[in-house]
């Protein structure tokens, strides 16, 4: 009996270890699936075109909702311009690159989506600036380039605006 202490104990600890080892294997494994679906997720998100061109769309609809509702009694149903100068028709003369002479508000250019969303959203409405959301302001914008023939496939947004350049 004497000597199945020491037998037993060791083998305990050859079994504790093979718990440990197993554990430690099994976090490996966790991490290792983890790791996975993180990158199938990420794959996800640049996943198909199809989803975001119909974002694009929505955001689009959702824009000239807000231009009706925000901007249009001022700039024009169709963004021809009236009181406030024309949003529409870059042939005729809107969003020039350069700030119009007679700008009280605008000095700066209009050289991508990103500078207009950026004076629109600190300047417009003129008579309640500031007052849509970033979002609904990037919705706008997005109405009117496309009004304007500038389509674009993805969403309008910081990165996408910054690029997208206003035709000269
Ligand atoms: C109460 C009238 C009014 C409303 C409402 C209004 N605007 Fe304006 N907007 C103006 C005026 C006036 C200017 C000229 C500002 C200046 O002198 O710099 C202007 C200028 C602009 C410009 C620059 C045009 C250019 O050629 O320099 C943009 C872009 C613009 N507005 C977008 C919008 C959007 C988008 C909305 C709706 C969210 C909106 N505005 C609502 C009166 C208005």
């Amino acid at each position: 009996m004497a000597g199945l202490g020491p037998r037993l104990e060791a083998e305990l600890i050859a079994r504790a270890s093979t718990v440990i080892s197993w554990l430690a294997l099994s976090s490996v494994a966790g991490a290792l699936s983890f790791g996975c679906g993180d990158s199938a997720s990420e794959g996800g998100d640049q996943g198909p075109r199809e989803p975001e061109i119909a974002a694009s769309g929505e955001q689009v609809l959702a824009g000239k909702d807000l231009f009706m509702r925000h901007c249009a009694h001022c700039h024009g149903g169709s963004g021809e311009g009236g009181d406030a100068p024309r949003l529409v028709d870059l042939d005729r003369g809107a969003l020039p690159l350069e700030p119009p002479a007679d700008a009280r508000l605008r000095t700066d250019e209009f050289r991508t989506a990103a500078d207009v969303v950026q004076f629109a959203s600190i300047n417009m409405p003129i008579d309640a600036p500031g007052s849509l959301s970033l979002d609904e302001y990037y919705a706008v914008v997005a109405f009117l380039l496309d009004e304007n023939g500038i389509t674009s496939e993805s969403v309008l947004d910081t990165d996408s605006a910054a690029e997208l350049e206003i035709p000269r």
